[in-house]
């Protein structure tokens, strides 16, 4: 007996990939369908409102299309405003990525805790409430960054940037009253860790950047514990727009698994 169903995955554009890697990497034999929104994206830029009406209805379309066992929105933008609404139109399991806000805090010894995200994700009160429940006693800077969502897309495509661009999106956070003692950096927006290496050459000092992704992968393994999983696993990523992919983009898609590519 097996379950086809793939686990179904989302983001705006490939930031996702830094979910499904670890994701993956627990369930090997599911199957996964990656969705790129490029036709919405970037997310980071956009209001509340458009978020809400976009995203709950692109995902309701997704899962009458794909069926999926379970949805993971590999987004923080999406996430933190629109959860709620997508959990109630959906019926069945669904995983958000919020900021990783409570591991940093157990983590930081200096107390003070850097939230690296888009304009729209550190804005949200989601936000205000991680860092109430779980760095009451941190100093808790905030920086949105569309510049950053741009470098991470730039990469996967192949193309090169220069490390001032990294060194001045760290300053916008660091550079705050009160960020000369940030020790722990919340990668709070699911592009970012596909440039962790890059941030961390470009940081004035050491610092300890933390990712969501294997948390929600760890999640997403309990959740289909048990669980049936198909004869032959595939992968595929989907593009709500047409766009022309390039081979380094097809190659580091092909790396994740992520064999076929196809424009909803
Ligand atoms: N990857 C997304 C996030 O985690 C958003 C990037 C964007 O489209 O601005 O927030």
């Amino acid at each position: 007996m097996a379950d086809d169903r793939p686990i179904l995955m989302f983001d705006s554009g490939v930031g996702g990939l830094s979910v499904l890697a670890p994701t993956r990497v627990l369930l090997p034999q599911s199957s996964y369908v990656y969705v790129a929104d490029n036709g919405g994206f970037p997310y980071g830029v956009r209001s509340e409102a458009e978020i809400a009406a976009r995203v709950p209805a692109l995902l309701g379309r997704l899962v009458e299309r794909y069926r999926p066992r379970l949805v993971v929105i590999a987004c923080n933008t999406a996430s933190t405003i629109a959860l709620g609404a997508v959990r109630a139109a959906l019926d069945l399991p669904v995983v958000g990525t919020v900021p990783a806000i409570k591991p940093a805090a157990e983590a930081s010894k200096s107390r003070a805790i850097g939230v690296l995200g888009t304009d729209a994700t550190v804005r949200q009160p989601y936000v205000d409430d991680l860092s109430a429940r779980f760095a009451a006693d941190c100093t808790v800077l905030r920086h949105g960054s569309a510049r950053l969502v741009e470098l991470a897309e730039a990469k996967l495509r192949g193309e090169p940037a220069e490390p001032a661009d990294y060194e001045a999106a760290l300053a916008g956070l660091l550079d705050q009253p009160g960020g000369e003692r940030i020790d722990t950096v919340v990668l709070a927006c699911t592009h970012f860790p596909l440039v962790a290496d890059e941030l961390a050459a470009a940081a004035p000092r050491p610092l300890s950047f933390v990712d969501g992704g294997p948390g929600i992968a760890r999640r997403v393994a309990f959740l289909t514990d048990g669980q049936l999983w198909p004869a032959i696993a595939t992968g595929e990523a989907v593009f709500t727009a047409p766009l022309d992919i390039g081979e380094p983009l097809r190659a580091e898609l092909a790396a994740r698994g992520l064999d076929a590519v196809s424009v909803l």
